[in-house]
């Protein structure tokens, strides 16, 4: 992949092919949710009926419907290979299903091309991966500023202002390179979040951390569910799954159970992160190491590869 040739910088322009995961964006840069009046599960925010998405003969998902509701915190948990990453890209406008009806607020992402697509993966969807996806030449604040950028304006004090949300103030001119995997996934949620999106999903977003770090990740998203915003994470991590009030298990892309759970605190806290509790029964397969999938689905998108997913919103588009 080249830079592109973009002349509004040269920064931003070579950064558009590897910002594909990052888009989210909110009304206005600068704008803050408005306290917790939106969390509850009122309104769905995501309505999937019957969806499946087939590979020839392979359903990665087959006949899955869902609701989901304004603030909820979903955990998306199930063994490798169970349809995770596929109904992740299908919600993050990242892949179409083959058969069903998904529903973003209403509007039927399963009817919409990829420059659609791409429009509401920019404007409504914040995105965090496993992998970390950032541009390696620009520096931490550089890269948030990248998510500002195809919103609309970057603003490097907002910027800084989310790294230091997640601890990363002080690392702010560092490059990827110069970060441990925790701190490069703290710069990704920064990003992530900087726009102010509805929705957060998030595919394994611990995936790659040390306890701290994971109990850093866990505890931001514990602030932005308070503040309202829906959560849909896949884990593998029983812990992690537990910090959702609900917990949908897939097993060969199908919905096997559903697991709710009343007790999960929807404060924020280090404490959030129980230790040792129980794992979700079935529906935790383990060792899925490797992101796959999610990429390789992605990659399955128009265009020719994970990254070109969200590429595809840059500003290339608008032109
Ligand atoms: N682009 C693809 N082409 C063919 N098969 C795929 C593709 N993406 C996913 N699959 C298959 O679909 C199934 C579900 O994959 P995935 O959603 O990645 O599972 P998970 O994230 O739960 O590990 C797997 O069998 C996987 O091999
Ligand atoms: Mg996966």
């Amino acid at each position: 992949m080249t830079a592109a040739d973009d002349t509004t910088g040269a920064n931003a322009g070579a950064a558009a092919e590897a910002i594909a995961e990052v888009t989210a964006v909110a009304p206005a840069v600068g704008a803050r949710k408005t306290g917790t009046g939106r969390a509850g599960a009122a309104d769905p925010v995501y309505s999937i009926q019957h969806v499946s998405r087939r590979y020839g003969d392979l359903a990665a998902l087959d006949d899955v419907s869902l609701d989901i509701g304004a603030g909820e915190w979903v955990s998306i948990v199930g063994p490798s290979g169970s349809g995770k990453s596929t109904l992740m890209n299908i919600l993050g406008c990242m892949d179409s299903p083959t058969e069903g009806i998904v529903l973003l607020e209403g509007d039927r992402l399963d009817k919409m091309g990829e420059p659609e697509l791409a429009t509401v993966r920019r404007q409504r969807i914040g995105l965090v991966f496993q992998q970390f996806h950032l541009v390696q030449h620009l520096t931490a604040v550089e890269n948030v500023m990248l998510a500002q950028y195809y919103h609309s304006i970057p603003d490097e004090k907002e910027a800084l202002a989310a790294l230091e949300r997640v601890g990363m103030g002080d690392r702010a001119t560092h490059l990827p390179r110069e970060l441990s995997g925790g701190e490069q996934q703290r710069v990704c949620v920064a990003r992530a979040l900087i726009n102010h999106p509805d929705v957060i999903l998030a595919d394994e977003p611990t995936g790659n951390l040390d306890e701290t770090n994971e109990r850093i990740v866990i505890d931001f998203f514990h602030q932005l569910h308070d503040a309202g915003t829906t959560l849909i994470v896949v884990t593998h991590d029983a812990e992690v799954a537990e910090q959702g009030q609900r917990q949908i298990i897939l097993e060969h892309g199908r919905i096997a159970r559903e697991v709710t759970d009343a007790s999960a605190t929807p404060t924020k806290g280090a404490s959030g992160l129980s230790s040792g509790g129980t794992r979700p029964g079935a529906g935790d397969g383990g060792a899925e190491g490797a992101p796959g999938a999610g990429e390789a689905a992605a990659g399955s998108a128009p265009g020719d590869g994970a990254r070109n997913a969200g590429v595809s919103g840059g500003p290339e588009e608008d032109r």
